[in-house]
């Protein structure tokens, strides 16, 4: 079929198989170029592989230390005259290249908050990994079904106290407006955006792994997280995210606690705000991110989720000696973002940002190119006009 953008709101209800495939040989490439991370993982899990920053650690991790991987995601194949989504066609673009290789590579559809995919999961380690030593955690999802007690939980974005008015973009169209956000009502929104959000599924995972006897001696497992500028504290930081995120965080001795007898231990890592399907769903931030780009490239320091990921396994996660870890026991590789220059630039620029400006100040046409390409759109040397075939599927899946 022929496939173009079909955007609904920040969605795009379309995606292209071989833009995806493009997007996910550019960010092999990249890693390959990289050479090797030295002692890298060999047998990795990644929990959300098939998008954003969970795709680039499994991409990262096959390509840039031969590691096995396993991607556990929830994605679609195409069916009739619909496409398959982004993350399905990204997975069977990965595979392919991975099996080109001579990697092991084998992926779970469903949804990993429940029982049954953790079941699923350990099964094909067992079977065909023994064991793994890295388990990546990278789900962002607005729902989660509570595995014990059935709840259906869905997580908000909103300030906490008061409500918060400040700039936001409609990226598709650059126009620029105020937004006013009403905080929570009542603490059940903050405990649900915990509970879709926070750490708990984390732990139910490094629970059930490590009870079957899945987990390497030494094993190590990273969730992300953000924590970006005080421009963004009400809605992000210090918003129901931001209670999910500390949750996380709190997880981490637990965890530590869990592995102990192994010898493992869990990090969070705090990456860079990064266009991702996720990301353009929260209301301020896409404008953030442009002029954060717009700084960041101009200074020669911007990253994408596969810079990110290359430079967290090489220089964070599996250097010599300790893991670098900032005073609150957290990986920062928001390192760049943070710095005092980019963020004094970013605060003068957003005071400054105008529907009339925005072309000119900020990088709103880089942001659009990257979320089109998250989807497949918007590459060079690809006919959108031509005839596709919709229908590739994931090898291991079938
Ligand atoms: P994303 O939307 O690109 O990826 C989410 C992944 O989770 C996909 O693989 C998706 O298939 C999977 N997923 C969602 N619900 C699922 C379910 N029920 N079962 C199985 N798989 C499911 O998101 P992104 O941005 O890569 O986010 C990953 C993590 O990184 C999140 O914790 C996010 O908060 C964090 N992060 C994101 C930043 C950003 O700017 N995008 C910045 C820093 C951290
Ligand atoms: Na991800």
């Amino acid at each position: 079929m022929i496939i173009q953008p079909r955007t609904r709101g920040f969605i795009c209800l379309t995606a292209h198989p071989e833009g995806t495939a493009k997007n996910v040989q550019d960010q092999i490439d990249y890693v390959k170029s990289k050479g090797k991370i030295a002692n890298g993982p060999k047998k990795v899990l990644v929990i959300g592989a098939s998008t954003g920053f969970g795709l680039s650690s499994r991409i990262a991790t096959a390509f840039g230390s031969d590691a096995a991987t396993v991607g556990v995601f929830f994605e679609k194949p195409a069916a009739e005259g619909k496409t398959g989504t982004a993350g399905w066609y990204n997975t069977a673009a990965f595979e392919a290249a991975a099996k080109d290789a001579g990697l092991y590579a084998a992926s779970i559809n469903g949804d990993a908050f429940s029982d049954e995919i953790k079941k699923q999961t350990i099964d094909l380690i067992k079977k065909d990994l023994g064991q793994v030593d890295l388990v990546v955690y990278s789900l962002a999802s607005p729902r989660r079904t509570h595995p014990k007690t059935g709840v259906a939980y869905s997580s908000v974005l909103k300030p906490i106290g008061q409500p918060f008015t400040d700039k936001t973009v409609d990226f598709h169209t650059g126009v620029v407006s105020d937004i006013s956000i009403a905080p929570v009502e009542n603490e059940e929104d903050i405990a649900n955006t915990i509970a879709v959000m926070g750490g708990e599924d984390w732990k139910f995972w490094l629970e059930d792994l490590k009870a079957a006897g899945v987990l390497a001696e030494g094993v190590k497992t990273v969730a992300y997280s953000y924590i970006g500028p005080e421009l963004t504290y009400p809605i992000y930081h210090n918003g129901t995210i931001g209670r999910a995120k500390e949750d996380l965080q709190n997880t981490v001795p637990v965890l530590d606690d869990l592995l102990k007898d192994l010898h493992g231990k869990a990090y969070v890592s705090v990456n860079k705000a990064l266009v991702t399907q996720s990301s353009s769903a929260i209301p301020v931030v896409p404008l953030y991110i442009s002029l954060l780009y717009k700084v960041m490239k101009e200074k020669g320091i911007h990253e994408g989720t596969i810079e990110q990921m290359q430079r967290l396994f090489t220089d964070r996660l599996y250097t010599e000696g300790e893991v670098q870890l900032d005073s609150e026991g957290r990986i920062r590789v928001d390192d760049w973002e943070m710095r005092a220059d980019v963020q004094e630039e970013v605060s003068k620029l957003w005071a400054q940002a105008t529907t009339e400006n925005l072309e000119e100040i900020s990088d709103i046409k880089g942001y659009r190119d990257e979320f089109f390409h998250l989807f497949g759109f918007n590459f060079n040397g690809i006919d959108y006009n031509a005839d596709t075939n919709e229908l590739v599927g994931v090898p291991s899946i079938g």
